[in-house]
């Protein structure tokens, strides 16, 4: 690994603010002065120190992604941008992957991470996880509609659900739409999409809110992402 990207993963800011540390000679390399960013280190063997500190190197590392539109919930595709692409050079480490998948036209909340055994425990079907979406539903969602999410719907005539927590924020009787949200513990394909389409209506826009203890930042623009916080990570894993 690059010696500033090394840096600016263990928290020494973005790679300008990198080149500027490396700059005043205060970072060493196995005990030797240091300034070329460039410099090829092994993350796992070599000593690196700032002002006389080690830094230790952190394993794994948590982002928190408002998805956009258009891009896919994958680690590779020959023919579109996947999440990973959104996340800088800088940011890149090995394994990195998104925690479960969002439609391509989905929006919202997307954990990007290398840590294999979180998102073993994020999306096992035995944790029940709950993951919360907002809907623009082609359609007047109503009370019935509550009771049969509350029960357990059937999708595509004979996949159960679990009872899942519907909440019809507005409707709009004149352009016959509603807004709601939708809360549910598991992660079938095209869940929500296909729960909605059991009651007679259809999405028109998807954006999940939250994941477990996770909400997505509110300052985050879509395709921009940032590290989870401590207490973030505290929450999710809880
Ligand atoms: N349910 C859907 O239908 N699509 C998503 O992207 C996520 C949940």
């Amino acid at each position: 690994m690059r010696l500033d990207k090394f840096l600016s993963h263990t928290g020494f800011g973005s790679r300008k603010e990198v080149k500027e540390i490396l700059k005043k000679k205060v970072v060493c390399v196995n005990g030797k002065p240091e300034k070329n960013g460039k410099k090829s280190i092994d993350e796992n063997k070599d000593a690196v120190s700032v002002y006389g500190e080690v830094v230790n190197y952190k394993k794994f590392v948590y982002y928190m992604l408002n998805k956009p539109k258009g891009v896919i919930s994958a680690t590779e595709d020959n023919l579109h941008r996947t999440v990973i692409d959104l996340i800088s050079e800088v940011d890149q480490v090995p394994g990195l992957f998104p925690v479960g998948r969002l439609d391509k036209d989905t929006t919202g909340l997307l954990i990007i991470t290398n840590d294999g055994e979180l998102s073993h425990q994020l999306l096992s079907p035995k944790k029940k996880v709950p993951k919360l979406y907002q809907a623009k539903v082609a359609g007047l969602m109503t009370a019935e509609d509550v009771l049969v999410f509350s029960t357990g719907v059937t999708i595509s005539g004979n996949e159960h659900c679990l009872p899942a927590k519907l909440m019809i924020l507005e409707t709009d009787v004149e352009s016959e739409t509603t807004l709601i949200n939708l809360e549910i513990v598991e992660g079938k394909f095209h869940q929500v999409k296909r729960m909605v389409e059991a009651v007679g209506k259809k999405v028109v826009t998807l954006d999940r809110q939250s994941m477990g203890g996770l909400f997505l930042d509110s300052q985050l623009k879509k395709g921009s992402y940032r590290e989870l916080t401590d207490e973030e990570l505290a929450s999710l894993r809880n």
